[in-house]
């Protein structure tokens, strides 16, 4: 057995999350639980403001929640780890650095030897198809290089946990496209324990082994589809079984006020 699929199970158990708000309490996650197996891609959609970020930011360690538990292989979320990789919209990158100098300095906390740190880095890059653009800046790349050069950044220190919260939610229609091919190919390669925030119902079904719906807030999860159909995937014409699930979900996804006038 491949000792990669032993690592990166997320358990999240009755996990609720209170801020402290201007006007009282706010609960940003009802009581949620929920586990990605080792390996596995799970898509999380729901309406603005459900508690999407709050719930990745939580498995990331960003957030302490206001009851329950978090554990990654076994252990208690404490706190930012080496485990779990983040990637956000906003592509982060260093602007005074290369995007080769943004993967090293990322790898910076393994304290390796300077080749072999270099070494990594080239790699990483290479993997997303950013060999010929390492010395550029983040202002001479466009939004999938930048957002190519985070996904590098990621990949090089091997998390076990990938936590994309609207990744591709800045880049256009096309490159969206080529950005959801570069993901699987390097999530086969990697198999990461992903769980991937989106506001798009086909972005979700399209790359997920499971895709989680929220409910308006306070977000609790509300439905499970469990995805076996082979990748790539694509929308036919007719019959297909994910139409009917992207219908099902866009109708979850209505605004409240809208469902309230139909009734
Ligand atoms: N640090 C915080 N302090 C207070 N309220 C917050 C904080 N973070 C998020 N919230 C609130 O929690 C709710 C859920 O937010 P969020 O998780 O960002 O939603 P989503 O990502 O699904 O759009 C919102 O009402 C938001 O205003
Ligand atoms: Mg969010």
């Amino acid at each position: 057995m491949d000792s990669k699929q032993l690592h990166g199970d997320v358990r999240i158990n009755d996990v609720a999350i209170t801020f402290k708000g201007k006007q009282g309490p706010v609960t940003a996650l009802d009581t949620t639980t929920l586990r990605l197996l080792p390996g596995t891609f799970t898509a999380l959609i729901g309406p603005s403001g459900c508690g999407k970020s709050t719930l990745m930011n939580a498995i990331g360690g960003f957030v302490e929640p206001s009851s329950g538990a978090i554990t990654i292989d076994g252990s208690a979320v404490r706190g930012p780890s080496e485990k779990v990789g983040v990637i956000f919209q906003q592509y982060a990158l260093f602007p005074w650095f290369t995007a080769l100098g943004n993967v090293r300095f990322a790898l910076r906390r393994f304290g390796l030897p300077k080749a072999e740190e270099m070494d990594r880095a080239r790699a990483a890059l290479s993997e997303v198809g950013l060999d010929q653009h390492a010395g550029k800046f983040p202002q001479e790349l466009s939004g999938g290089m930048k957002q190519r050069v985070a996904i590098a950044r990621t990949l090089a220190c091997e998390p076990k946990v990938l936590l994309m919260d609207e990744p591709f939610g800045a880049l256009d229609a096309q490159t969206r496209i080529g950005m959801h091919e570069l993901l699987l190919k390097v999530w086969e390669r990697h198999r990461a324990t992903v769980l991937f925030v989106t506001h798009d119902v086909d972005e979700a079904l399209l790359l997920a082994d499971d895709v989680r719906v929220m409910s308006h807030a306070p977000g609790r999860l509300i439905r499970h589809y469990p995805l076996s159909q082979p990748r790539p995937r694509a929308f036919s014409r007719s019959g297909s079984e994910l139409l009917d699930i992207r219908e099902e979900i866009l109708g979850l996804l209505r605004p409240q006020k809208a469902l309230a006038e139909v009734h």
